[in-house]
């Protein structure tokens, strides 16, 4: 029976920030930004968002009933929880009007989870006929004001539905996956902006690719000839690129121009948004297929997930029949089009503004809007509506 992503959904906050404008205040050229990097804009989360409310509204767009009857599992990947103990999924759970008769979890491997979360599903599934699995991967990710990785933040959430025949793609059992004890990004409990070493990372992260992508081929016998597109882990988009110019010239000329061409369609939401760690090489995935003229059912995609720490994993899914009625193209194109521009000092200002004690009892500054919100915090409690 094949299983794979049945739906798939995107959110992310109302506003956004032009990295020219924060090119221009940190006194740096722009193309370093636009170009060395390969970021146009960043995702900016008010105090009234956070992990689970932007999971629930990405999930919110795709559940419908029979999802509430079928969903058995609700796997929350997250580097950027809210709680220590209690799992994100658990509100997540209450928020959507799920079934109390279901399994609720919150995992863990910094950009990595997302994909352990998805790999855990289609195993769920297989052993339960009939099920489906809700996946979320939500993340803010923060750097910090000033600092180098500033450039790299964003923030946002995927959601996806694992099911038996999925209308969007089944996933492979093709994966090849490694992990290593590196310090090249970490976060300790303590501490709201990540520890980075953002070169070592983007060495790790080659290096894995590399490493995962001989592997690959000695495993499966594929080639990058059976391939129409790849999706990486995007925590700026010129990583990815990186990545993938070192096996480019395994292609042979034409298809390598149609890679390509395929790399730039799966960069383009990530240029937009900036890094949501565990979501962002779906973000990519979802980019791809919303800009990408050529896919046809029945082509496979490659897929490099990657988290620091380091855990990475290469596997592949094959599109299914009429694939694209069930992308949320259009939709994500105008949502991440209709968002308030902030300027850098309002930037700085919401950065500086997250409800970070829970002794206090405190409010957001949530406007009065249709989608979920963290209200704020009422005797240690985070309150949602
Ligand atoms: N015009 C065009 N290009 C320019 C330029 C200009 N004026 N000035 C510089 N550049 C280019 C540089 O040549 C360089 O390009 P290459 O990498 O191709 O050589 C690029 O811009 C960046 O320049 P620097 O390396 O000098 O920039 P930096 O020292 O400020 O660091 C960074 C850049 C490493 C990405 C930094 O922003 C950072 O540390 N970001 C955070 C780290 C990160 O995202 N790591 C990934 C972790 S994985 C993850 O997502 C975490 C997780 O698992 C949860």
């Amino acid at each position: 029976m094949a299983i794979g992503i049945d739906k798939l959904s995107f959110y992310t906050s109302e506003y956004v920030l032009d990295l020219v404008e924060l090119a221009q205040r940190r006194g740096v050229d722009p193309n370093k930004y636009t170009i060395g990097i390969g970021q146009d804009k960043q995702s900016v989360i008010p105090n009234y968002e956070d992990v689970v409310t932007m999971g629930a509204n990405a999930a919110a767009k795709i559940i419908d009933n029979d999802d509430r009857q079928q969903i058995d599992l609700i796997i929350f990947a997250t580097e950027s929880g809210i709680d220590n103990s209690k799992s994100s999924a658990l509100y997540v759970q209450k928020l959507l009007n799920l079934s109390e008769f279901s399994r609720t979890i919150e995992i863990k491997q910094a950009c990595y989870a997302g994909t352990f979360g998805l790999m855990q599903a289609r195993d769920y599934v297989a052993n339960h006929s009939g099920k489906r699995v809700l996946v979320i991967a939500s993340d803010i990710a923060r750097y910090g004001l000033n600092t180098p990785g500033e450039v790299t933040q964003g923030g946002g959430a995927v959601a996806m539905i694992v099911s038996e025949s999925p209308r969007i793609a089944t996933i492979n059992s093709d994966s090849v996956y490694m992990s290593r004890d590196v310090a090249d990004f970490w976060r300790p409990i303590d501490r709201t902006e990540a520890i980075v070493d953002g070169h070592l990372s983007t060495d790790i992260y080659k290096e894995m690719f590399l490493t995962l992508w001989q592997r690959y081929k000695e495993q499966s016998g594929r080639t990058i000839a059976d391939f129409a597109g790849f999706s990486f882990h995007l925590p700026y988009t010129k990583m990815g690129k990186k990545a993938f110019d070192q096996i480019i010239d395994e292609a042979d000329e034409i298809p390598q121009g149609r890679l390509l061409k395929n790399l730039k369609a799966s960069q383009k939401f990530s240029r937009q948004v900036g890094n949501l760690y565990t979501g962002s090489v779906y973000l990519s995935l979802l980019s791809l297929l919303s800009y990408a003229q050529d896919l046809v059912a029945g082509e496979q995609l490659a897929i490099f997930s990657y988290g620091s720490g380091a855990e990475a994993e290469l596997y592949s899914i094959t599109l299914q029949e009429n694939f694209f009625k069930y992308v949320p193209a259009n939709e994500t194109k105008k949502e991440l089009a209709d968002r308030k521009k902030v300027s850098v000092d309002q930037y700085e200002q919401i950065f500086n503004s997250q409800l970070l004690d829970s002794h206090e009892n405190v409010s957001s500054d949530h406007p009065d809007a249709d989608h979920f919100q963290f209200l704020g915090w009422q005797n240690g409690e985070r309150r949602y509506k």
